[in-house]
This record gives structure tokens, sequence and C-alpha cells, in this order.
């Protein structure tokens, strides 16, 4: 058997008594022929592994450079040294890969996030990524924890689709038809998609949200967690047009439960980090106030990464209305300032972020539940409300975020929905089967979107989406 090994998050736990061990994992330095720092992934303290001087062949010491795989077998003692508990004392080493300290693209300092971008295949080698990849994991599983622990059902919806789920448009095709103009046309020149793969014409998934539905109206509760694309040229720290939604839809809910089971929701992933990556979210608190420090006074954060998320998991949700929104926002010292880039032009008018950002950073100071939305800049399925303008959406704007939720009640009475996909023109033959839940057996439901790579920049405090996936996805990028 090869791989009898300890983790060194796992050894690091215990108190150094002589065991014998042995680890494996990537060289992150080495000092005087003497001392190795050793990372395995687990952790991102690393392993001081100590040579005796003389017992090493030199052919040995000169393949010890950074990011060099070893097999290391050794006595664990107290260590002499300050800045760790313990020493590895190597009895041997084995080089598993080589690695040209000249060729190797990141150099044992500090590097910049874009420069690690560009070599997002090798970031995850670096403290800052993987401590933001483990609380991303820690995330992920408390999503599934949270939903299983109240009874929801994963249902994995498709990733193809015929349907536009938010109608907004921004999709990629799916097509086996030939780019090169020789493709099938109608004769009104348009392409024939009656002879692509599926006999019709089909994209990648902006929601899973409408299949969620069918699986709620017989389930009850259900949840989907998966990959869904966006074709928006949005080109911003907090857009991909590749990201990960979680998608709960719940029968029997209306909007104030679909409220309280959000909060909860983002309450109980956020505690789940804590408790379980608490190294993990010190290093990026810390790392945070370091790239803070660079920053003019009035754009640092009030609170360091770890008093925030405490806060948010401590305190109610702010919340409400849209049209309180827009009062708030009118009557703001920013506005009258005229500081907004987008003008406060009334009620109707949707919220950019900037507006977004003020209500949650400048006014509320903490995460605000926005609700009853008009519904002429809302999707068609969307519940309407009894002044006959508003419908019953809610999104949640996050403190440096912005929205990082958007969800409502949906429209459950089968003739308001009809008239509203006839107003909003969406052709009810493609929607049959949706349209089959309000035939048979319609009831009060809702749900949600959370966008996980906005969650997971909340809680690690990165800037930009972009180095919270590990591949990302956006305008004109898709390396890797
Ligand atoms: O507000 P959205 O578009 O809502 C829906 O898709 C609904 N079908 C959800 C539902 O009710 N089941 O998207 C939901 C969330 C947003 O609040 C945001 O956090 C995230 O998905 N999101 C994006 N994240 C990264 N990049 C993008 N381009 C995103 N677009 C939306
Ligand atoms: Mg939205």
């Amino acid at each position: 058997m090869f791989n009898k090994r300890i983790k060194i998050k796992e050894l690091l736990a215990q108190e150094p008594a002589s065991q014998e061990v042995t680890v494996m994992g990537w060289v992150r330095t080495f000092r005087n022929n003497q001392f190795i720092a050793l990372n395995d992934g687990s952790t991102n303290n690393h392993l001081q592994v100590v040579l005796e001087l003389g017992k090493f062949p030199e052919e040995i010491l000169k393949r010890i450079t950074t990011s060099a795989s070893l097999r290391v077998q050794g006595i664990v003692e107290p260590s002499l040294g300050k800045g760790q508990k313990m020493d590895l004392k190597a009895v041997s080493i084995e080089i598993l890969g080589d690695s040209d300290a000249e060729k190797y693209p990141l150099q044992p300092k500090k590097h910049s996030l874009e420069f690690l971008r560009e070599k997002a295949h090798l970031r995850f080698r670096t403290n800052t990524f993987g401590a933001v990849f483990r609380v991303r994991h820690a995330l992920a599983f408390a999503v599934h924890q949270f939903f299983n622990e109240r009874g929801f059902i994963y249902l994995h919806t498709p990733i193809i689709t015929a349907s536009d789920a938010e109608g907004a448009g921004e999709m990629f095709r799916v097509t086996t038809l030939p780019m090169d103009g020789t493709a099938p046309k109608n004769e009104d020149g348009s392409i024939n998609y009656k002879e692509d793969f599926f006999g019709r014409s089909t994209n990648l998934t902006v929601s899973g949200q409408l299949e969620g539905e069918l699986g709620a109206t017989a389930f009850g509760e259900i949840y989907t967690f998966g990959p869904t694309f966006r074709a928006e040229n949005s080109n911003t720290a907090r857009h991909l047009a590749e990201f990960w939604m979680i998608e709960p839809e719940m029968a029997f809910y209306d909007l104030e439960d679909n409220m309280n089971l959000a909060e909860a929701f983002i309450k109980y992933i956020i505690g789940y980090a804590m408790d379980h990556n608490a190294e993990d979210l010190h290093f990026l608190d810390q790392r945070l106030a370091e790239e803070e420090k660079q920053l003019p006074q009035d754009k640092r954060s009030e609170m360091g990464l770890l008093d925030k998320l405490k806060f948010v998991v401590d305190n109610q949700f702010e919340r409400i209305t849209y049209t309180e929104a827009i009062d708030i926002l009118r009557e703001s010292n920013h506005n009258k300032k005229k500081k907004f880039q987008y003008e406060i032009t009334g009620w109707g008018m949707d919220l950019q972020s900037e507006h977004e950002r003020y209500l949650v950073e400048k006014h509320f100071k903490k995460p605000v539940i926005l609700s009853n939305y008009p519904a002429a800049i809302k999707a068609f399925y969307m519940r309407q409300n009894e002044d006959g303008k508003t419908v019953a959406a809610m999104d949640i704007l996050a403190p440096g975020i912005g929205e990082i939720v958007g969800g409502s009640q949906r429209e459950e009475r089968m003739d308001r929905l009809t008239t509203r996909m006839k107003e909003m023109h969406i052709p009810e033959e493609e929607l049959w089967w949706y349209l089959d839940t309000r035939r048979f057996g319609t009831v009060p439901h809702a749900g949600f979107g959370l966008g996980f790579e906005r969650m997971v920049q909340f809680v690690t405090g990165m800037n930009n989406i972009r180095d919270v996936i590990a591949f990302p996805r956006t305008p004109g990028s898709a390396d890797f």
C-alpha cells in the first residue's frame, strides 16, 4: 500500500510525543538545507520538517525545491523553534515529484490576486486560495446539511433546457449544427432547429427554478444546487457566466415563510463555516485587514471579517418593502448631494447595485430583505399582489456584495399566471408542463435562489468573484 500517511492538519492537532509518522505534501520553502515547510492542503499551517545536517545526500537536498512533492517519514518532537509546536525529524525522504525552481511560476513571496488568476491551475497552492476553497467546501457541505436536516429533497434539475426560466434572454445556445453556414434553414432563412440534436433549440440553464417547482408540488420541499449559466456581458466583480446556485422551492409557503427560511439558511451556513473553518477564516480576516490598510479611511470596512460574520449570524435582517426603500433613497443626503451615478427617478425604477449597497452599507448597516417589487421589473412567475402593481418578490442584500438572494412567492392562480405570460409574450405552449402544476392541485408555494459564489465572497471577504470559483468563466475568458 502506498498511501499510509497522516494529514498535516490531523498531526498538528496532536501532542508531539515521539510518534513515528509518514506525511506527504508539497514544499513551500526550504531554508538552510535544514527546514522544510511542508503543506498538504489540509490546512494552511505548514509542518516543519527538520533535516539533520549531513544526514541526507546532496543529490536529495538539491531536489527539495518549492512545490516539489515529498514523502517524509520521521519522528514527531516538540519544536525548539518559535512559531510551531512540533517538528518532524526526518528519518527518510522520498522525492515523489521534482519541481524546477527556475520554472515554477509561483515564487515563495506575495503575489497579487490578478497575477494568481492567470495561474489559476496552481493558485490552490497558496495560503489565500487554500483557505478560500476549504471555506467554499464547508459552505457547500453546510448547504446540504441544512436542507437534509429539514427533510428537503435534493433535486438535480437539467443543465440543458429549452426554457428561459428568468425570461431575460441571456442564454448560451447548445447545438450540434455546423457553424460554417451549412446548417439547415427554414424557408425564411432562419436556422431550422428541428434538425438540431434535440429537435428544437436548446440552451444552458439560467435557473433550475421551474423544474424545481415541479418537484416542490410533489415532495413539498426540494432544493437544487448546481451550475447555472448567464451570457450577460457584465464584467464586474460580482458576475460570472457560469456560477453555482442553490434554489429551494417549497409548497405551502408564502413570502414571509420564504424570507424566514432564507434568513435561517444564510445564518446556518455562515455559522457552520465559523465552527468548522475557524483557522481559515482567521487567516482570511487578517488578509482582509492587511488589504484594507492600503485603502483610504473612508473605503475601509467598519468591521473586520470575523466580526461581520458574527454580527450577521446574531442579528435580525432588516425587512422593508421596495416602496420604503425608494423613499429612503430619495430622502438620503447621498441623493440630495447627487452622489448616485444612477439617479433616483422614483417608484418603478430598477435598483442599481450602488442603491442596494447604500441601503445595506450606509443606511441599515446590516443585511436587508427587500420585498414587493413593481411587477414590471420582475419575472413572470412571481405572485401578483392585490394592489395590482407589485409582486410578492424578495431580494436579500448583503454588505459589500449587494444582491445575494432573489426569490418570490409564485403565482399559483392559473388565470393570473397566463394573463401575465400573455402580457410578457411568453408562449403558453412552451411551458405546458409548468402550467400543469397549476392545473392539477395547485398550491401556494415559494422559493429563492442564492448565488453560491456571492455567498462565498461574503464569507471569505474576497473582493472579486473570480477568486472564489476554481476556474472562472467571464466574458473573454475561459482558460483552464
Ligand atoms: O435573481 P436571480 O436571477 O433569480 C433566479 O434565477 C431565480 N430563478 C431564483 C429563484 O427564485 N429560484 O438569481 C439568483 C441569485 C442572485 O441573487 C445572485 O446572487 C446570483 O443568483 N446571480 C449571479 N451570481 C454570479 N454571477 C451572475 N451572473 C449571477 N446572476 C445571478
Ligand atoms: Mg435577481
